[in-house]
């Protein structure tokens, strides 16, 4: 990493310490409590339950100790672990559109089976594919999802494997980081994706990941038990052998099982960083993670091409021209990067569904800036952007959601975003209209002025475009549905 390395501070002693608020100098964020806080919009997108990646992280850290790993590969160990899942947005509307089904449900109840075997892989399909068509349907789906055959399977892996490693390489993470997320998915006997790689062609660093996220998915299941009985079925197939003896070991260690089960997930994962290696994030490393999470947000579904990007561009575009601070702008820009992260936690049956939603649904599209503040309040010194993030669907009128706050709880740095929100979306096609041309956008915006929008901030939007010219960007948008979805 290009940060600078801070000096050494042994944090693994869980006793009493003051784990997560213990800063390396006041005011210093470290990576791992970024990385750590972020992880929880990646369970969101695989259906686990929040700090399944710090979990993985612990148990896979555990492992390594127990194991010798060596010194020098901790630190590429550990990142890998809490980003394991980075790529895990970019197959999502694939898996739905393929499955016919909400695919978070279906990520989630994948990790349960072995899908290697063609009998357990033909009822999961059956159990899970268009869980309200009728037989006849059912069958229809079932059949066309198996007529995209391994290869198709193989490369939805690949999609989610090789977007996660490059994200990890364009941070700056070591090329052994993104490799074990790459193979993350490979089986010690070869018979796993994408690249069917067989025993030590895996790397180590990956075989870990593989082991410990499925152990931290059995033991939430069914405890340390049937951790046990599910590696010792998976040895010499999916595991190394010689770390499932590890995992048989490290069943027995209560204390270790008792500190995962009782103690917050998020501290316990920022307590493994590896003492020598404690990185601090500065602001282009803060501006690049940032940016990072709105591309794993963005490639959710096609239809949100790039949004976060210009959301948060525009906002700090339009904070620049109301006058606020340098500060300020930058604040801004990265609220409105990571506004949306609580939409990992909706279903692409919902976001891609082409036409109204139903209220059931809306009620789960109304929940995302919930959980958008949820993440990026575990995060130190983000409650400011937090706030803001959280605001992004309200308005003036108290009719917006999540809190329905009013006017005088809506200071004006509340209000850019849900400007720039609202712009972008409107001037993008969505899959129940098309784009809509900017003189429209703006007549809707200039008539809501003072009930949705504050108006000094529609006047500035105004100002924006005088001085930008914008384009709708449709063709960039349709592009990139045509790339996501490929050729169905
Ligand atoms: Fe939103
Ligand atoms: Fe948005």
């Amino acid at each position: 990493m290009a940060t600078a390395l801070a000096k050494s501070i042994d944090l693994r002693s869980l006793d009493g310490i003051e784990v997560g608020s213990r800063l390396v100098e006041p005011g210093q964020l470290r990576l791992s409590e970024l990385i750590s806080a972020l992880s929880v919009a990646l369970d969101l997108t695989e259906g686990q339950p929040a700090g399944h990646a710090a979990r993985s992280c612990i148990i896979g850290m555990k492992i390594a100790e127990l194991l010798g790993l060596p010194q020098n590969q901790l630190s590429d160990l550990y990142y890998a672990l809490l980003l394991k899942d980075l790529g895990c947005s970019s197959n999502a509307a694939k898996m739905c559109y393929l499955f016919g089904a909400d695919e978070r449900q279906i990520k989630h109840d994948l990790k349960s089976i072995d899908w290697t075997r063609m009998q357990a892989s033909v009822s999961f399909s059956w159990a899970h594919v268009a869980p309200e068509a009728s037989p006849f349907q059912k069958i229809l789906k079932v059949a066309a999802l198996f007529a995209t055959g391994p290869e198709g399977a193989r490369k939805l892996v690949e999609t989610r494997c090789e977007r996660g490693a490059q994200i990890a390489r364009d941070l700056g993470f070591s090329e052994s980081t993104a490799l074990a997320i790459r193979s993350l998915d490979e089986h010690w006997n070869g018979q796993g994706q994408p690249d069917r790689l067989k025993g030590e062609e895996i790397p180590l660093l990956a075989r870990i990941l593989g082991i410990a996220q499925t152990v931290e998915v059995f033991y939430h299941l069914g405890g340390v038990r049937k951790v046990h009985e599910i590696v010792s079925e998976r040895s010499g197939t999916w595991f190394d052998p010689q770390l499932s003896q590890i995992v048989g070991k490290l069943c027995l260690d209560t204390a270790f099982w008792e500190q995962v089960e009782t103690r917050n997930a998020l501290e316990l994962a920022i307590a493994w960083e590896v003492p020598d290696q404690i990185y601090l994030v500065d602001d282009i490393l803060m501006d690049k993670i940032c940016y990072a999470f709105a591309s794993v947000v963005d490639a959710k579904s096609p239809w949100t091409f790039n949004h976060s990007n210009v959301v948060a561009e525009l906002s700090r575009d339009l904070a620049q021209i109301l006058g606020f601070s340098d500060e300020m702008q930058r604040d801004l820009y990265r609220a409105g990067l990571l506004h949306d992260l609580g939409k990992l936690g909706v279903s692409n049956a919902i976001l891609d569904k082409p036409g109204k939603p139903t209220d059931e649904e809306f009620a789960a599209i109304r929940k995302h800036p919930d959980y958008s503040e949820k993440i990026l309040l575990n995060i130190p010194r983000f409650c400011q952007l937090a706030d803001v993030a959280a605001a992004h669907h309200e308005r003036m009128d108290g009719k917006g959601y999540h809190r329905r706050l009013v006017t005088e709880e809506l200071p004006l740095h509340y209000r850019i975003l849900a400007v720039a929100d609202v712009y972008d979306a409107l001037t993008a096609k969505r899959p129940y209209r098309d784009a809509m041309p900017i003189e429209k956008v703006l007549s809707i915006m200039d008539k809501d002025a003072g009930t949705a929008f504050a108006p000094e901030v529609v006047d500035a939007l105004h100002h924006w475009i005088d001085r930008q010219n914008p384009q709708t960007r449709v063709t960039q948008q349709l592009e990139a549905i045509d790339q996501l979805l490929g050729n169905l």
